[in-house]
């Protein structure tokens, strides 16, 4: 049982041992009981104040004592760098990936599938499958070159990092900072997921224009946990992904050992179905950044690095309209998930766990199943239940890995095979 604090962004004060957050001061001469005060910086030190990002941590051992990184040799799909040659501007699908054969944890498990950016660049964003049967014993990660949003799709996953301990189950999704030390435990054995690896701006909650201070993702539903530490001696590895590679190194006690801390950068939880979603109540589907969860922005306004948007539970009521989302070509890269049920533009071949990628410019939208059925459709009220899709957008078209490009569908662009002609009156 975890106590959570609810709030995104908030400044948040907790201690797991009572007296261990100094009071009106974040670095005394001497911490109590002989804890080492650590700053943990989510933006620069001179952000603005309300984009500013930070927090004090009170820890057993300072996190610079350790010994020198060296290549870590596992997870061979995990951060691989994508293909350099020239990209195809085709569409691309996956099926869900298989679970491993061999005993494996979230790190090893990881296959990165999508990059647009290199890290280093401080901009863009990775996508990641996970699939892992194996808890993380004795070891834990750290990702220095972004935040690290997980998105279940099959089974819990306890996440236990330096500033607290986080549950989830598919529907739910997590966000972990970057930099914050972690190791993850797959309570149902079986666990697959996404992950979004965002190198550039925090993801924020949008702005809501006319929407009104209210609506998506309330912030009241983010929940951040209490501050909680394991106090263990002996062998623990640390993996790190850096600059777009992995490395490891071994410390003699785990890192996850910070007894109280405080600050506005942390980890955090949010349950997918508490997100009010809003569409149109007369015709027409609205543009889908209607369902966006959070944002990250690029330097360019109104342009986003990283949209992470979900196609939730909803009632379609729309008169005279062809009500799923539309044919389109977009400017912005999509990467699509699916979290459970079905798509309701994609009857077939995108089952829970699947990937798809429609690039910039790239002519997508229903298939001709579902172009057929909803232009058939009586339009009655109608809920589209049971189901959780996701997408994450980005204003940089998306690379595969040598791996994705190996393992897509064949014939994905089959889908869209067989329209029939437009009937123009005779002339
Ligand atoms: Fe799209």
């Amino acid at each position: 049982m975890t106590d959570f604090i609810p709030g995104f962004g908030n400044h948040i004060a907790t201690e797991a041992i009572a007296g261990a957050l100094p009071v009106g001061r974040n670095s005394p001469q001497k911490p109590a009981f002989g804890l080492y005060a650590e700053q943990l910086s989510g933006t620069a030190f001179t952000a603005l104040r309300h984009e500013n990002r930070r927090s004090w941590l009170y820890r057993l051992r300072p996190s610079a004592e350790h010994p020198p990184y060296a290549r870590y040799e596992g997870a061979k799909l995990f951060a691989p760098g994508t293909v350099d040659d020239p990209l195809p501007p085709n569409r691309l699908r996956w099926d869900p990936l298989a679970m491993p054969e061999e005993p494996t944890d979230l790190i090893d498990g990881m296959v990165t599938m999508l990059a647009n950016r290199d890290p280093a660049s401080l901009e863009g964003v990775a996508v990641h499958i996970y699939r892992a049967d194996s808890d993380m014993e004795r070891r834990c990660f750290v990702d220095a070159d972004g935040e690290l949003l997980f998105i279940p799709q099959q089974g819990r996953m306890t996440l236990l990092t330096e500033l607290g301990r986080i549950d989830i189950a598919p529907g739910q999704v997590a966000l972990i900072p970057r930099g914050v030390r972690f190791r993850a435990l797959l309570p149902d054995g079986g666990a697959r997921g996404y992950v979004a690896e965002n190198h550039g701006s925090l993801f924020r909650l949008p702005d809501l224009g006319p929407i009104g201070s209210n609506g998506l993702a309330n912030p009241r539903d983010f929940e951040t946990p209490v501050a909680w530490f394991e106090d263990v001696e002996g062998d623990y590895e640390l993996v790190q992904k850096y600059l777009g590679s992995l490395w490891t190194t071994t410390l003699d006690h785990s890192p996850l050992d910070v007894v109280a801390w405080h600050g506005n950068l942390a980890p955090w939880r949010y349950d997918l179905t508490r997100f009010n979603v809003i569409g149109t109540v007369s015709f027409d589907h609205p543009d889908p950044s209607i369902f966006t969860v959070l944002t990250s922005p690029s330097d360019v306004p109104g342009r986003a690095n990283a949209d992470f948007v979900i196609f939730p539970p909803r009632w379609m009521v729309a008169e005279d309209t062809f009500r799923p989302p539309w044919f389109h070509r977009n400017v912005m890269s999509e990467a699509m998930g699916l979290i459970h049920g079905a798509y309701d533009a994609k009857a077939d071949g995108f089952a829970p766990g699947a990937l798809s990628l429609h690039n910039m410019m790239a002519g997508h939208g229903p298939d001709v199943a579902s172009w057929k059925g909803a232009s058939e459709a009586a339009l009655k009220p109608h809920k589209i239940e049971g189901t959780m899709a996701f997408m994450v957008e980005s204003c940089w078209a998306y690379r595969p890995t040598r791996f994705a490009l190996d393992h897509a569908q064949p014939d994905y662009d089959a889908v869209w095979g067989g329209f029939p002609k437009a009937q123009l009156p005779s002339r």
